[in-house]
């Protein structure tokens, strides 16, 4: 297909210029503007990266027009009815799903790899009992580039996949740690019998004394909510864990930086934010009182779990979270009062022309957190999960990085500070104090 161009004048003495229009496989082309500073010596202005494609990537594929969201070309919907957490994290690191023995493989790797080292163990005692568990997962797993820092090449391709699989296999019990910490209570060691999800879940919820069954209808749902967050394209974590890559920084040291990214409300600490939110709001009968707070310009609440830098239609993960929050809450036999409060907001919310206008719709964090909450999960440790199933996409494109080879990340700014002004050394008259 002939090459297409993006035509345009700069000033009438340099004439019409151009430049090369880029075509991925899906969505959108891009307008490769490098020559726009080399050429023209002019930036462009994108505060926010609305307009900007930040790299080439092949990982996860977002249409959010259609609200569609592919993982290597395989819908989401799909994966979490067919598949399971590990098999999606292979997907995702290595671009096709394993066979069996390929999954077995990785599998018993990701096993080899789930214990931490017992000095990190003793890391979580420097920490407050209150600490927040995503303050703990910064620090914890920043603090294991110490104990990987030597011993691996980041050059060298095996020695990195060795890396990413340590991640991935270690985080349950780093997350399990931050909250059995916080309770005082003794850290169970992920069991070689168990399957990741399962593991997760007695690491979190079972006491060393006894043996913890885990609930298999429990089990699934939590394993669907580590593949609905596990990758979700150049997202602001996902981003922060690029940018640090891109120099070359130890990768423990790289996914600690995502950590400390997703906590934030606007992005993976929404959905501790929705249960504050849903909590307060507490009845169906206080909810126009949130809607009219939430388009009120002078306020600054806003209904979290609402709306998405790209999805202009409905985030494809939160229909599914919703209806295994539905199918955990009837499994239990628990009616969650905020569960009806959260399907009720959301009907009165799409009837709204403000949110209709704007395309503001449930996103992922909308219901994760009442399906947490009717599986046990205090709100504190609802974006430690988040970053949990956000380990695998991390580490896939901390991977898919080292492939290109486009140097560091450094973006520019327009500058709108003081122009070139010099120290005042001639002596400064001293006016007589007043
Ligand atoms: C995640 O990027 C990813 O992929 C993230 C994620 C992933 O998997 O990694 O999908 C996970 O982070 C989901 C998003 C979780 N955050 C929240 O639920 C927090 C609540 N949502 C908002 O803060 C907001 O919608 C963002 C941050 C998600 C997106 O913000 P944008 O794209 O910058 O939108 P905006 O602020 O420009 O809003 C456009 C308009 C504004 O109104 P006007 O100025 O046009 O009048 O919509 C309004 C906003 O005031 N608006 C909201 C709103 N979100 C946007 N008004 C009320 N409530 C909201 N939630």
């Amino acid at each position: 297909m002939a090459q297409k161009y993006l035509n345009f004048t700069v000033s009438e003495s340099e004439g019409e210029q151009s430049l090369p229009i880029l075509d991925g496989t899906l969505g959108p082309s891009a307008v490769d503007v490098q020559p726009l500073y080399n050429k023209h010596g002019l930036f462009t202005f994108d505060p926010g990266f609305r307009a900007t494609a930040s790299t080439k990537s092949a990982i996860t594929f977002i249409d959010g027009d259609a609200g569609i969201l592919l993982h290597r070309g395989y819908p989401i919907e799909e994966l979490a009815e067919h598949s399971h957490f590990t098999e999606v994290a292979y997907l995702l690191m290595f671009g096709e799903l394993p066979d069996a023995a390929e999954l077995a493989k990785f599998e018993a790797s990701l096993n080899m790899h789930n214990l931490l080292h017992e000095q990190v163990l003793s890391f979580y005692r420097g920490f407050r009992r209150d600490a927040h568990p995503m303050a703990v997962m910064v620090g914890v797993v920043g603090a294991l580039s110490a104990f990987y820092h030597d011993v691996m090449d980041i050059q060298n391709p095996a020695d990195r996949v060795h890396a990413a699989i340590r991640l991935i296999a270690k985080m349950p019990m780093i997350a399990a740690a931050s909250y059995t910490y916080s309770i005082g209570r003794p850290q169970r060691y992920p069991l070689g019998k168990l399957d990741y999800s399962s593991n997760f879940l007695q690491m979190m919820f079972g006491r060393p004394t006894d043996e913890y069954q885990v609930d298999p209808v429990l089990g699934r749902a939590f394993d669907v909510i580590l593949m609905l967050h596990a990758d979700h394209e150049q997202n602001a974590s996902t981003s922060t864990v690029r940018m640090a890559a891109s120099s070359g920084a130890n990768p423990f040291a790289c996914i600690a930086a995502g950590i400390a990214s997703l906590w934030g409300p606007a992005h993976g600490g929404a959905n501790e934010a929705v249960l504050k939110m849903l909590t307060e709001i507490g009845s169906v009968e206080n909810i126009p009182r949130a809607i009219a707070r939430a388009k009120d310009k002078n306020d600054s609440y806003r209904l979290m779990g609402f709306g998405h830098r790209v999805y202009r239609n409905f985030d494809p993960r939160s229909r599914v979270i919703q209806a295994q929050a539905k199918k955990v809450l009837a499994h239990i036999g628990k009616d969650d009062p905020l569960l009806e409060v959260a399907v009720r907001l959301e009907e009165i919310a799409l009837k709204d022309d403000y949110f209709v206008e704007r395309k503001l719709y449930p996103n992922v964090d909308f219901y994760s957190g009442i399906l947490l909450r009717a599986m046990g999960f205090p709100t504190n440790m609802f974006t430690a999960v988040f970053a949990l199933g956000r380990t695998a996409g991390w580490v896939s494109h901390w991977l898919e990085l080292q492939q290109e080879s486009h140097g560091i990340d450094r973006p520019r700014q327009l500058y709108v500070g003081k122009t070139l002004r010099h120290y005042p050394t001639a002596p400064v008259r001293r006016t007589a104090s007043k």
